[in-house]
């Protein structure tokens, strides 16, 4: 836990407000009284730490930084290259974005500089430094706060600018040594799209080249190494006179950049989260993609997480933004802790007085003070979270169960032209995520690269592409007892988008051959029955025989493929592999997760059925010898846990016995 402390506070504009000292003071006491620990500041403080070039102010941060500490209030401290001062623009116009159509950014917004600009490094890393230098020994200030979003300035994340162009050039030297390599790669001479000089070579664009897979994900690697870099770079400078530790705040599954490398730069990991709570009344598809998001950012290094930001009541962006329903934010803060995180931190603490974000929901609003819902609410999950701290100290997530989620795979399938336009990598994955979170069993999402190690079971819904070494490393796995399930449209191509020549990489392993695969319209439907129920095969088919050996568990019913294998199971080594050959819909795949627990004999810590919208997490002490085990009740009526032994309440001590009744959007947590 950073600081010994769960974290609870957040996005903090003091900067907004010199003018208004009776708001300050104000909002110190304020944070008392909701149980705030913790501050992130900075993020968007440039113009004010550098009011222009060179000369620094920060006498009102130290001032602000020294109360908070006197208060007992820790601070997170950003470095503030979200959004650019006039200054910057206006003097050095190449800091500004290009897009990918050539059109050159306009002063404004943010997240919309260039990653590559030798400019934009140095004065923010200058910046940096003398940010480290004052700031990086105060007592209270735990953390740096790298940027914020990175590449989110909705739309394409990358610069396109010329000085982007050439590094991307060098990066290829680098990469391919030689165009004919990289011909090759890219398979240049489909189109006539060889190239004779590097110079040639222009990122995608719209009116451009857009048609080369190998280019467009090379470009996705380039922007993404670019980003880190950038990071690094920032991190090299706020290490000037300081070792804390750093993080960046991530996005969900953010597209344009691969989470999986930008980690490697980072101590903490840390994520936004503004689910659309009361989209519909049924909260189960929203609460099952938060807790995927949750693992997947407690995967990256198998460690607690913070949320760095999340609304204690509505978002401002959406077309509609619903505020929380009473119990909400205190079970979606619960949720969050429940899979791993060690902090709950808003967005933002004080609403804007005025430009786009005033209506944005926060501790704080215009008017009322302390006297509104949200602050009490606020309060509460603040005082909870207060009694929790020894408790999770020291606890972490450690699912049986992975599923691969792979950046690049994610890239390269969504760019593929056929057999289907809309191939939805994410999506598949919480369709297969979905069954597990039913169960009550955490997941964790880990990319190609990561190892396999400690899982019983692995799923790779999609894996459309193999990195270097992947195939080699589930083949491990599974010669050495694990159970792995893959599908349709997997192991075709590698790293460059070449597709896979003669066999699938894991053939043998998979005990299956793939044939072709087949995308009929919604006019040829077919189905397959699987435990004496019957099932219809989705958009993809996959047309496949079985090796010999290998187990055919259900086939196709209709038409050309009738009778040829829909899911296989094929024994290896001490474990085994499954194949599902057609896209199922959600029904199967939770009869499908049902037996394959059974099979490993993996239940969730209750050890019982969990009903609709009621669903576990469990943390666990590193010494194995205490855990903790969340139930919540995603729905806004009462539901009862049926069956489950005897629990102790590891926060009131109570017992509970048999039946377990949860109050609407209630989370109850129970020791063990
Ligand atoms: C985040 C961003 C914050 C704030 C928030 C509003 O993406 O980091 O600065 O804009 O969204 O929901």
């Amino acid at each position: 836990m950073i600081g010994g402390r769960i974290l609870h506070g957040g996005d903090y504009n003091p900067e907004q407000w010199l003018e208004y000292p009776e708001i300050l003071e104000e909002d110190i006491q304020l944070m008392k009284k909701a149980q705030v620990n913790c501050v992130t500041l900075g993020i968007f403080s440039w113009a004010m730490l550098e009011p222009k070039e060179g000369v620094y102010d920060f006498q009102w941060l130290e001032e602000i930084v020294d109360r908070l500490g006197r208060e007992g209030i820790q601070v997170i401290l950003a470095t503030p290259s979200g959004a650019m001062p006039h200054w910057l623009t206006e003097k050095y116009p190449e800091v500004m974005q290009v897009q990918e159509d050539g059109t050159k950014n306009l002063p404004g917004k943010r997240q919309n500089f260039c990653y590559t600009s030798p400019v934009m490094r140095q004065k923010i890393q200058s910046l940096d430094r003398a940010l480290s230098q004052k700031f990086g020994k105060k007592e209270n200030v735990v953390l740096w706060h790298i940027s914020n979003e990175l590449g989110g300035n909705f739309g394409d994340s990358t610069c396109h600018c010329e000085q982007c162009q050439r590094a991307f050039r060098e990066w290829l030297k680098k990469r391919y040594q030689t165009l004919d390599n990289l011909n090759k790669a890219w398979w240049g001479r489909f189109w006539s799209h060889v190239y004779t000089d590097w110079d040639q070579i222009h990122s995608p664009a719209p009116q451009g080249e857009y048609t080369m897979t190998g280019l467009k994900l090379d470009w996705r690697r380039f922007a993404t190494e670019q980003m880190s870099d950038f990071v690094a770079g920032e991190i090299q400078a706020v290490r000037t006179a300081s070792d804390l530790p750093v993080t960046t705040n991530f996005m969900y599954f953010f597209k344009g950049l691969d989470y999986h490398r930008l980690r490697d730069e980072l101590d903490v990991i840390s994520w936004d989260n503004y689910p659309f709570w009361h989209k519909r009344k049924d909260e189960v598809t929203v609460a099952m993609r938060t807790a995927a998001s949750h693992s997947l950012m407690r995967s990256m290094k198998k460690k607690p997480f913070l949320l760095m930001e999340s609304t204690p009541s509505m978002v401002s962006w959406r077309e509609v933004n619903p505020s929380k329903l009473p119990g909400m934010h205190m079970l979606s803060s619960m949720q969050a802790l429940a899979h791993g995180s060690d902090s709950v931190l808003y967005f933002q603490w004080r609403k804007s007085r005025g430009s786009f974000e005033k209506f944005h929901g926060a501790v704080v609003g215009h008017k009322n003070g302390s006297n509104t819902r949200t602050f009490r609410e606020v309060t509460q999950v603040g005082e909870r979270l207060m009694g929790l701290t020894d408790l999770l100290d020291g606890t972490v997530n450690q699912p049986k169960v992975a599923m691969i989620f792979d950046w690049e795979n994610w890239w390269a399938l969504e760019d593929v032209s056929g057999p289907r336009t809309d191939m939805n990598y994410v999506d598949s994955i919480f369709l297969y995520y979905q069954p597990f979170w039913e169960a009550g069993i955490d997941v964790d999402l880990v990319g190609m690269d990561d190892s396999l190690e400690g899982y019983q079971l692995v799923l790779a819904p999609f894996n459309y592409m193999y990195k270097e070494g992947y195939a080699g490393k589930v083949r491990d796995y599974v010669r050495g007892g694990g159970v792995y399930v893959t599908t349709y449209f997997s192991g075709l191509v590698d790293e460059t988008d070449l597709c896979f020549l003669g066999h699938h990489p894991l053939e043998d392993v998979l005990g299956v051959v793939q044939e072709e695969i087949d995308a009929p319209c919604e006019e040829f439907p077919n189905t397959f029955s699987y435990q004496g129920v019957q099932y219809p095969a989705g958009g993809l088919r996959e047309v496949i025989h079985a090796k010999e050996g290998t187990q055919v568990l259900s086939v196709y019913e209709e038409d050309y493929v009738k009778g040829m294998p829909v899911l296989t199971k094929n024994a290896y080594g001490e474990g085994s592999a499954y194949y599902l050959a057609a896209e199922p819909e959600l029904n199967f795949l939770r009869r499908f997760t049902e037996d394959l627990l059974e099979e490993l004999a993996l239940a969730n810590p209750l050890g019982v059925k969990l009903p609709h919208g009621v669903t576990v997490s469990l943390r666990i002490r590193e010494d194995q010898c205490q855990s903790f085990v969340f139930v919540m009740n995603f729905n806004n009526e009462p539901a009862k846990v049926e069956g489950i032994g005897s629990w102790t309440d590891a926060e009131t001590g109570e017992i509970c016995q048999g039946m377990l009744e949860l109050g609407p959007f209630q989370c109850r947590i129970f020791e063990s």
